[in-house]
């Protein structure tokens, strides 16, 4: 028997530290939060995308009485992004969070199903997507999905 092992470099950084452009996108989904609708989890998440043209989509979650029919802020904005501009590469992703009126000191991660949706970006495009999880002071770079998504299923295994 194989033993496989996993494992992925993120970094872990101070905002100050961000690039320009990295910092840029980062302050785009912070102004954005105050768009979330999450009236039930008090939970704001904004998700900024950067296509390769340049220009910056923004998406927040928007939640619903019933819960399945809500969407997280990185799909709101990448389904927005592939809708307006298919033919545009997305090439980096920021998310940040606010909780009970505060931007959350901890960044977070995408959840599975955001994942999966970040996976097919970079599968459709061949480019990795790089995001940029931002907390109070705190940033994480990973610089694919691949890296927090190991073992992904994709189109590959339906031909
Ligand atoms: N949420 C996102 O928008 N993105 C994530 O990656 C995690 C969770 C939202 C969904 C829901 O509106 C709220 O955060 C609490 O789960």
């Amino acid at each position: 028997m194989n033993v496989i092992k996993i494992s992925a470099d993120i970094l872990e950084c101070e905002k100050s530290e961000l690039s320009a452009e990295d910092l840029k996108l980062v302050e785009s989904s912070e102004n954005f939060l105050k768009n979330a609708y999450a009236p039930y989890s008090k939970f704001s998440v904004s998700a900024a995308v950067l296509l390769d043209n340049g220009v910056i989509i923004n998406g927040t979650n928007q939640e619903n009485a019933a819960s399945p029919s809500g969407t997280c802020a990185e799909r709101t904005a990448i389904f927005y992004a592939n809708s307006q501009y298919p033919k545009n590469k997305i090439l980096a992703v920021a998310i940040s969070a606010f909780f009970n009126g505060e931007i959350i000191s901890t960044p977070i991660p995408p959840c599975g199903a955001c994942r999966q949706v970040i996976l097919e970006t970079e599968t459709r495009y061949s480019h990795p997507v790089k995001l940029i999880l931002s907390a109070k002071n705190k940033c994480l770079i990973i610089n694919s999905i691949k890296d927090i998504l190991p073992l992904t299923f994709t189109s590959d295994f339906l031909s």
